[in-house]
């Protein structure tokens, strides 16, 4: 009754120009020879054929990277327009209860690593002990930087294996952030939730029955063709948006965290990126033809072009057909904003 469900809705916005609105980071190989969406539907096995919910104008790029690595989906489901994660979980969780009253949802972003698949196996399976007893599991990463990026989870002491959650709270800044992690009594949410599909709708129609009513309604209106589950434009339009972090997490008693020790990494930024790439001797990862002189810590990446840096630290450059992004590492958050401006001149 265990149905992996693949969050591939989202625009990476922060890895552009590699990332592109046709083309997001989820269906990119960034890291491997696989694509982050079929790393992700690698990631699990012995379970059901996963549930995918992306945008409608993504359904093929995402069924093809499926078939491609043989993972046929029980249902891809098309969402008209984005309206974060809390919805389109809601969404998987419809169709995972047509198959079975009692199915859990294994909750999983399209843009992590996860080193040690075995163990991460390992630790769903015991997650999904505690989703029995009706908990929302989520995996909680030790931190080691004030990262603003993610949600911070406070436990309850205890002997289990899982933590009561004292306390969750998404994208602090960053002094808050700091404060957390020198309390040491914080893990980051690694963003993957384990829980019954049924305990997650009564906790989103409880917190926010808004976006229950309509998730539900364009769900009951949608038209299905092939392996597609075409959710109804005229109701999801109408959802509020927002993310299971702040439409659940933050405030559901049955949060429980189970902490893990997976080499998870969430690529996010070019200095996620930059960080779980192969590196030379200088720290550089030098992706495409790439010379580099007295430079350190870079990350360079050209698709078609030559380039080289001189006595340099501390710098992304990344090329391809049309753009080149030159940005120092400590702000690869900002890439955001040339998105912004890009949109604005369109
Ligand atoms: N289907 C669908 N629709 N998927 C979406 C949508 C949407 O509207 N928006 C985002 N996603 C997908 C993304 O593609 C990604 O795989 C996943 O949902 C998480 O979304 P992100 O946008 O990457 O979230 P985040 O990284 O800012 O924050 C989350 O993950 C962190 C860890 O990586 C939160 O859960 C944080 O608390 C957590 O720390
Ligand atoms: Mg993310």
């Amino acid at each position: 009754n265990i149905f992996p469900t693949i969050l591939s809705g989202g625009s990476g916005t922060r890895l552009w120009p590699l990332s592109r609105k046709h083309y997001p980071k989820q269906f990119l190989r960034l890291t491997s020879s696989y694509t982050m969406l079929q790393e992700t539907a690698l990631r699990l096995t012995g379970f059901n054929k996963p549930i995918a919910v992306c945008n409608e104008s993504h359904r093929f790029i995402l069924a093809e990277q499926l078939h491609e690595i043989g993972q046929n989906p029980t249902s891809i489901i098309l969402e008209p327009v984005a309206r974060n994660t809390a919805p389109a979980i809601a969404l998987s969780a419809f169709k995972a209860l047509e198959q079975t009253r009692d199915a859990i949802l294994v909750v999983l972003a399209a843009d992590h690593v996860i080193e040690d698949k075995d163990a991460f196996q390992n630790s769903v399976e015991r997650a999904a002990e505690y989703a029995e007893q009706g908990k929302i599991v989520t995996f909680g990463i030790v931190p080691n930087a004030p990262e603003t990026g993610f949600g911070y989870i406070q436990a309850e002491k205890g002997d289990s294996s899982a933590l009561k959650i004292k306390r969750f709270v998404e994208k602090p800044n960053k002094s808050k952030a700091q404060e957390y992690l020198d309390s040491g009594d914080f893990f980051w949410n690694s963003g993957m939730f384990v829980m019954k599909a049924s305990i997650y709708l009564e906790e989103l129609k409880k917190f926010n029955s808004k976006m229950y009513d309509s998730a539900l309604k364009a769900y009951s209106n949608a038209t299905s063709d092939l392996d597609f589950v075409r959710v109804a434009k005229q109701d999801f339009e109408l959802c509020p948006d927002d993310s299971i972090d702040y439409a659940v997490m933050e405030h559901t008693q049955l949060g429980v965290v189970l902490p893990i020790s997976v080499g998870w990494n969430d690529v996010g930024s070019f200095s996620s990126l930059w960080e779980v790439l192969p590196k030379d001797e200088n720290n550089n990862v030098k992706l495409g033809d790439i010379q580099s002189i007295d430079s350190n810590n870079c990350l360079v990446q050209s698709e078609n072009q030559f380039v080289a840096t001189i006595g340099v630290d501390d710098l992304i450059v990344i090329g391809t057909k049309d753009s080149i992004l030159v940005a120092n590492k400590d702000r690869v958050q900002d890439v955001k904003q040339v998105v912004e401006h890009l949109k604005g001149k369109n």
